[in-house]
């Protein structure tokens, strides 16, 4: 039984029971979630935990570096940074249906997790896993919806001996209190939520280098405009699509026939509903003529008007 009030001791003696005094590796995603996990695995276990951050090759602009100097310096944590991009993007080579390149990026992810844990000797896997995920990839009897490579627990032939998920039953703004109270530093618990397979799903059908690049430059440019802009803790996410559809345009008096970007910013509690952002016309103008200068291989910039339901936050 726990209140908000009790939540972080009752969690923490509930990993204590379970891990014993197993080595744990904890994967370690930068975001909200994965981060308070860890945080309540170390307090639980102190230096038995190790934590692994995968570089998939998917992730923002700047975001690994990012990610990695601000666990070591400002949490303490042990931190492994595994640099496995080549080998996800090679999977991912030829593949183009949303849910394919899920199971890809899980299956990948699982055994870069299994050979780092190898090394250390880990029994029990962190996940931060919440309760809208298993929701929404039919965990309690529903429909799938998106198969979140996180749930579903382990593979057959994998090495832990299992899963240590203190958030299971939490939603995200439990898990954003419950981190405020653990002490995390309030930047990251408020930081927008990033999907695992990261920027795979914001690249419409087959992913390659171009398209990565333009989903990476633009959403850059997103974020420092919607942050000059001091919307950054006004939208629950916030980012941009590679849509893969080429339209014609003009520049200066060529003819141009590149691609179309596509915005999309929402505001939600929880996720489940989301409504789309009303971003100020000013922003939106600046926004496209910043992203058609600056980016090459974009030509046109649209935004997402839909809300959740019926559309998903995500565009695959
Ligand atoms: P959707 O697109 O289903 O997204 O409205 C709901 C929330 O979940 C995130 N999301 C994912 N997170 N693995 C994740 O870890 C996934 O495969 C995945 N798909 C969507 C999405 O960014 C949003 O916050």
């Amino acid at each position: 039984d726990w209140s908000m009030d009790n939540l972080g001791d009752v969690l923490i003696r509930q990993i204590q029971e379970q891990a014993g005094d197993s080595q744990v590796v904890c994967a370690l995603s930068g975001g909200v979630d994965s981060s308070v996990a860890a945080v309540l695995v170390h307090k639980a276990i102190g230096e038995r935990l190790t934590c692994i951050f995968v570089d998939h090759g998917l992730l923002r602009m700047h975001e690994a570096d990012e990610v990695m100097a601000f666990y070591q310096a400002q949490l303490g944590m042990k931190i492994v940074k595994v640099d496995a991009s080549q080998r996800f993007l090679n999977r991912l080579k030829g593949v183009s249906e949303p849910e394919e390149k899920r199971k890809i990026i899980g299956e990948e992810f699982m055994r870069v997790f299994e050979e780092e844990a190898v090394k250390i000797n880990g029994d029990y896997l962190v996940q931060g896993t919440i309760y809208p995920d298993v929701i929404e990839s039919g965990g309690e009897n529903g429909a799938v919806i998106k198969s979140h490579h996180n749930v579903g627990g382990l593979p057959p032939n994998i090495s832990f001996k299992g899963l240590i998920e203190p958030l299971r039953p939490l939603f995200k703004d439990e898990v954003r209190r419950l981190g405020e109270s653990l002490g995390i530093p309030h930047k990251l618990v408020w930081r927008q939520p990033f999907p695992g397979p990261g920027l795979a799903i914001r690249v419409m059908g087959e992913i390659t280098e171009e398209k990565l690049d333009i989903v990476r430059r633009t959403d850059w440019i997103l974020r420092e405009e919607v942050a000059k802009a001091g919307l950054d803790q006004e939208i629950w996410q916030y980012f941009t699509v590679m849509t893969g559809v080429q339209t014609v345009g003009v520049m200066g008096d060529a003819r141009t026939y590149e691609y179309v970007v596509a915005v999309r910013a929402v505001t939600s509690r929880d996720a489940m509903t989301v409504e789309f952002a009303e971003l100020p016309y000013e922003l939106l103008k600046v926004l496209s003529t910043r992203m058609v200068n600056e980016v090459p291989g974009c030509s046109r910039v649209v935004y997402d008007i839909t809300s959740k339901p019926p559309a998903t936050i995500e565009w695959e």
